[in-house]
């Protein structure tokens, strides 16, 4: 009962998550968005250039990213309007610069 209570109050947490309304183009391309939209906050990892990200192994693909895009997390605003093309080219130029954490 009681960690059912918990996972409760965690769920209720994750969904008052900021929401960031960013909306790019149709034809932004992965990098323009990521630098409007996300470099605010994800700067490139020290002494790496252009890679911004250290992603466990289970967390090196473009499902995972998407889903962070879209869910956001206690830390991360959610973003309901990168969707479709615009959502997958952000993905992928996420997933192309990171590097797996070892
Ligand atoms: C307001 C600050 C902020 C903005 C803007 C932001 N993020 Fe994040 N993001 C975070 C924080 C803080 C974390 C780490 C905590 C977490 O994983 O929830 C994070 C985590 C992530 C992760 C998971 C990294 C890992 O190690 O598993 C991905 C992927 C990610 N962000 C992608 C993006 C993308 C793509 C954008 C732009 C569309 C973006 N973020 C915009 C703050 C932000």
């Amino acid at each position: 009962m009681n960690k059912l209570l918990l996972t409760a109050a965690a769920s209720t947490l994750v969904l008052t998550a900021c929401t960031n309304e960013y909306t790019p183009s149709e034809q932004a391309n992965g990098e323009e968005i990521f630098k409007t939209a996300c470099i605010s906050c994800h700067n490139p990892i020290e002494g790496k250039d252009n890679i911004y990200y250290e992603l466990s192994t289970d967390n090196m693909n473009q499902a995972y990213i998407e889903a962070k895009i879209t869910e956001g997390s206690l830390m991360m605003p959610k973003f309901p309007n990168l969707t479709g093309e615009n959502l997958s080219a952000v993905s992928q130029y996420v997933l192309e610069h990171s590097v797996e954490k070892k």
